[in-house]
This record gives C-alpha cells, sequence and structure tokens, in this order.
C-alpha cells in the first residue's frame, strides 16, 4: 500500500515545508494516527486547533471537526484531504429544525454536541462532546428547560448521570453507533465474563451496559461510559486482561499501542465509520501537495458559532 515509511517521511516533509500541523481524530486509519503530529477525541483536538501555533491545520477526520476548528481559529487555514468526510449523526438536524423546536420551548437553553454543521452550532447556545456533556449540562441553571441534540443516546445518557428531568432529546443517531446495540453488547459480556466494558455513550448500548450492572450482571466498577479520549486514558490504567470496546474500531489502534497487557477486543468488529476512513495514505498526501480541501464557514455564522463553541472549549476535562 502507499502508506510506507517513504510515504510518511514525504507527509512531514510536506508539513513542514507548509508550516502545518496534523490532527487526527483517534477513529482515523492507523498509518494516519501515526504520522500526524497529534490525536486525539473530539475535544482535545478543538483545543489543540486553538493552541498549535502553525498557520496551517490538516484535519483528518469529518466535515463537522474541521468546520469547529475553523471556528475557533478564524485566521488559519483549515485543509481537509476528503471534504465528502461527512457525518450521519450531523446530517439528522437542520438550522430549520432548531429554530422550529426552540420556538416549541421558549426560554430553553439549546445544548448542541459538536456533531453538528457550523449552521447548526449557530443557532445553539452551548455545544459540548461526549467528554464534558454531563459538565456542560450542568453549568445550566437548574430550573432551566434543555434542548439536548441531536443525539438519543448521548441524551439519553446526560439525563441519567445529571438526574435532571427537563431535558428535552433530538431522536437522532449515529449509524455506526446506533449498530453497537443491546443484544450485541449482552451477547459478547456473557461471553466473557471477566471482561471490563468501554463503551462511547452514542452506543445503541449505552443504557444496556448500565442494565447489565443493575441486573448484577456486570459489577458496576467492570463499566466505564467513556469518550474516546476517556477510553484511552482508562487503557492506561487498567489491570484488566480484556476489554470490550464499544466504539467505532478505529479507537482499538491507540488503546492496544497504549496496554500491551490488555487484551482490547470490540463489541460489534463492523463498527467502522465509512466518513472517516476516507482519509486515506493518498488523499493525505494529496491535501498536503495541493493544499485541498480548505473549509470555510461564513463569517456570520461562525461568528454565532463560536460562542457557543468556546463556552464548550472552557468546560471539563
Ligand atoms: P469523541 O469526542 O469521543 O472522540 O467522539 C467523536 C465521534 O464522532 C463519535 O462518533
Ligand atoms: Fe459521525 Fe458516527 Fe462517524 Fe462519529 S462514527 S463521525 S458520529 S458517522
Amino acid at each position: 500500500g502507499p502508506a510506507t515509511d517513504q510515504w510518511a517521511a514525504e507527509v512531514r516533509r510536506l508539513a513542514d515545508e507548509r508550516g502545518a500541523v496534523i490532527l487526527a481524530h483517534n477513529y482515523q486509519r492507523p498509518e494516519i494516527q501515526d504520522v500526524a503530529h497529534h490525536t486525539g477525541d473530539s475535544l482535545a483536538l478543538s483545543r489543540l486547533a486553538v493552541e498549535v501555533a502553525a498557520e496551517t491545520i490538516v484535519f483528518c477526520g469529518v466535515h463537522f471537526m474541521a468546520e469547529t476548528a475553523k471556528i475557533l481559529s478564524p485566521e488559519k487555514t483549515v485543509l481537509l484531504p476528503e471534504p465528502a468526510a461527512g457525518c450521519s449523526l450531523a446530517d439528522t438536524i437542520t438550522a430549520a429544525d432548531v429554530r422550529a423546536w426552540r420556538a416549541e420551548h421558549p426560554g430553553a437553553i439549546v445544548v448542541a454536541y459538536v456533531n453538528t454543521t457550523a449552521a447548526v452550532k449557530a443557532e445553539s447556545d452551548i455545544c459540548c462532546t461526549s467528554s464534558n456533556a454531563a459538565d456542560v449540562i450542568r453549568s445550566v441553571p437548574a430550573d432551566r428547560e434543555i434542548l439536548f441534540l441531536p443525539d438519543q443516546f448521548l441524551g439519553a445518557h446526560v439525563k441519567r448521570v445529571t438526574g435532571r428531568d427537563n431535558i428535552h432529546v433530538w431522536m437522532g443517531e449515529c449509524h455506526v453507533h446506533a449498530g453497537i446495540d443491546g443484544d450485541t453488547l449482552r451477547r459478547r459480556a456473557a461471553e466473557e465474563p471477566d471482561a471490563e466494558l468501554f463503551v462511547h455513550p452514542e452506543c445503541g448500548c449505552a443504557t444496556s451496559a448500565l442494565y447489565l450492572v443493575g441486573a448484577g450482571t456486570v459489577p458496576q466498577e467492570r463499566v466505564k461510559v467513556l469518550s474516546t479520549g476517556g477510553m484511552l486514558a482508562a487503557a492506561e490504567q487498567t489491570s484488566a486482561d480484556k476489554v470490550l470496546i464499544a466504539t467505532e474500531t478505529g479507537m482499538l489502534h491507540q488503546l492496544r499501542a497504549a496496554n500491551a497487557h490488555t487484551v482490547f477486543e470490540p463489541v460489534n468488529s463492523r463498527a467502522e465509520c465509512h466518513y472517516m476512513k476516507m482519509i486515506t495514505a493518498e488523499k493525505l498526501l494529496g491535501s498536503l501537495r495541493d493544499g485541498t480541501t480548505e473549509i470555510t464557514v461564513p463569517e456570520d455564522v461562525a461568528a454565532r458559532a463560536r460562542r457557543s463553541v468556546e463556552r464548550m472549549v472552557a468546560i471539563g476535562a
């Protein structure tokens, strides 16, 4: 394949020549994660987009992530190696949907998961990621109604952990994480009774994981609901022989590199995001060579979205 040492050296040479930093999400192909200057979850990559000194960011991830980097750092050039790399979850809600929903709930605070378009962020009050969603909810006064969008499983999760009952949840889902369902988790947990479970809150099985705890099938301390960055931190700490991973399978690359003593296995080995995998070795090289594809956000939209995204970046671990 094209992902040779020579390819990696050429990618780094072109990045230096362009004054570019390469950021990669934890679901990217292994060779992309390995060649990147930084890898991380959505929140960490948003913070890095602000912190890095480079004038150009090559974002190896999906479109909303590149937009978020541009919103936070409008003076930087943000390149996405494949502009068609979208997100099925972000596609479940439009800016017009948010306006109509808000009109039904005057006075409510709109909390938007970062997996949304810039236009949706511009209609929202505060953004969150999977690693700070509960902290963002807690930052909203307890008596204010909340409209949480667009992910129903993350929405159900934050309702549970905050104990708030004044949260309305948009019924969107990510096709990849929805496919990691309760039946699959129950079967895998029964096959591996001593394994720990790391579950991304976007999963269809996020509720089932806690059900397994409630039913006494899996002890509480063996189940963790985590962002991808949280999974990596937990992988470095665990002394378990085996951990079952409920998220997109790209995550396994980082987990296995972080801890050679523990076996990490997917709950669903077909849980692959084809959008994330659109960033290939060739696309990254072409992006650095040709300066493609530059992601822009109209300034009026960016200005309104920036308030929501900056609040997100300021909250939580
Ligand atoms: P994280 O913020 O946990 O990395 O999740 C991003 C994402 O797209 C999940 O599908
Ligand atoms: Fe979107 Fe799902 Fe892919 Fe994450 S895994 S980028 S939520 S489609």
